[in-house]
């Protein structure tokens, strides 16, 4: 690919603010849609929540008066893009149809990344995470049919298969556990940057999520099961954001979060199906390239660096929402009895995870599991969706 953002202008940033009308978008239809639109959505929708958050704390440590005006000035456009690409969700939708979507996302985000990742300790990381929220799709899939009395592959449409992953109840590490070894920003490729951003700011997204959301609901096993998992969503941002160097400065930082912006609307851009979202993210793609642009020259300015330094030289091969199913399917074989200790993984249940299962489980069962039992009393049966054979077996359960 020859798309270089460093070379591209965009539309001046004086021109970027959105009036009502504009910002006034379609939503997608969720019966006609590609459950890929809607996980771009969601990911484009982690990507602008982040921009906006990070802006915000650079700002607070700022005390240059004309860098923080910058930066509120920048940041009002990333909260007009996160307005413009969340609303596209459709409003008919259901919050737990919202969530399935936003597990399909972790499983094949995560998965492609896993698969693209160079660097052999982050791509274990992204192997090790990818196997947990593949089993909260298999768990919100049983809610989802339990309460809503529908079935999940009309959302995830076979793309995603939906069987049980390493099951949630062992997800429960001590949290000491969840830090991992950070890349070196001088060693680590471009692309490995920009994978650990995207990564952390869903996994961010989904965890905000489920911390608003679950209480509304009256089913005491669907506010008991968006706790259990929502407490996992922490332990994934602990993860995946303890992956990038701390020692990034924030001019570093800033150029970085621009250009994965401009990196996934490119991507997204090329392969998005629907006419009118296709639009979004090349309107959302042309308002980056002047953000990186700013970006840039503040690092210049401020940091006394050339963004080349640190940046690709072109956008590394597009980032592609695409069935994943045989890479799980090797995983789950291979990697389903792992946990961590330490910045490592191990096979075995250590002291320390046995210590924390003990004490966050009390003796009983958790929602993860019950949702499964109270659904097989249901319906006589769980929920799956399997596309090929049948799912290799369950031994971290003997195991652990
Ligand atoms: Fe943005
Ligand atoms: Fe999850
Ligand atoms: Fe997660």
């Amino acid at each position: 690919m020859t798309f270089n953002p460093l070379e591209q202008r965009g539309i001046p940033l004086d021109r970027q603010i959105r009036n009502w009308r504009e910002l006034n978008v379609d939503q997608v239809d969720p019966n006609h849609s590609d459950p890929y639109t809607r996980c771009r959505i969601i990911t484009m929708n982690g990507i602008e929540v982040e921009a906006v958050m990070f802006s915000h704390h650079f700002a607070r440590v700022c005390p240059d008066m004309d860098v923080k005006r910058r930066l509120a000035e920048v940041r009002y456009v990333e909260q007009q893009q996160q307005k413009a690409v969340n609303w596209l969700l459709p409003g008919v939708s259901s919050v737990l149809e919202t969530v399935i979507s936003y597990e399909q996302v972790a499983t094949d985000l995560t998965a492609w990344v896993a698969r693209m990742e160079p660097d052999p300790y982050l791509k274990q990381a992204y192997q090790f995470g990818v196997l947990e929220d593949f089993d909260h799709l298999y768990r919100y899939a049983n809610l989802y049919e339990m309460i809503e009395h529908r079935k999940a592959e009309k959302i995830v449409d076979q793309l995603t298969e939906i069987i049980p992953g390493r099951p949630t109840k062992y997800h429960h590490r001590h949290p000491a556990d969840n830090v991992r070894d950070p890349y070196d920003r001088q060693q680590a490729s471009p692309l490995s940057k920009l994978h650990a951003l995207t990564i952390m700011s869903a996994e961010q997204q989904t965890m905000n999520y489920y911390m608003n959301v679950g209480p509304q609901y009256m089913e005491p096993i669907a506010r008991q099961l968006y706790q259990e998992i929502a407490l996992v969503e922490e332990e994934h941002v602990t993860h995946y954001e303890s992956l990038m160097d701390p020692g990034e400065t924030w001019w570093e930082r800033l150029v970085n979060h621009e250009y994965n912006e401009c990196y996934l609307y490119y991507s997204f851009m090329e392969q998005e199906s629907d006419p009118k979202v296709k639009a979004v993210w090349e309107l959302h793609l042309n308002m980056e390239l002047e953000h990186l642009h700013i970006a840039c020259d503040l690092m210049r300015r401020y940091d006394g660096r050339e963004p080349e330094e640190i940046l690709a030289p072109q956008l590394p091969n597009v980032m592609t929402f695409e069935p994943n199913k045989e890479y799980i399917r090797e995983l789950l074989a291979t990697q389903l009895d792992l946990t961590t200790l330490g910045a490592g993984y191990v096979r075995e249940a250590h002291e320390r995870f046995e210590r924390m299962q003990e004490q966050i489980h009390g003796g009983e069962e958790p929602p993860s599991e019950r949702v499964i039992d109270e659904h097989r009393e249901m319906f006589g049966r769980e929920y799956r969706l399997s596309t090929e054979g049948e799912h290799p077996d369950m031994s971290l359960r003997e195991r652990v």
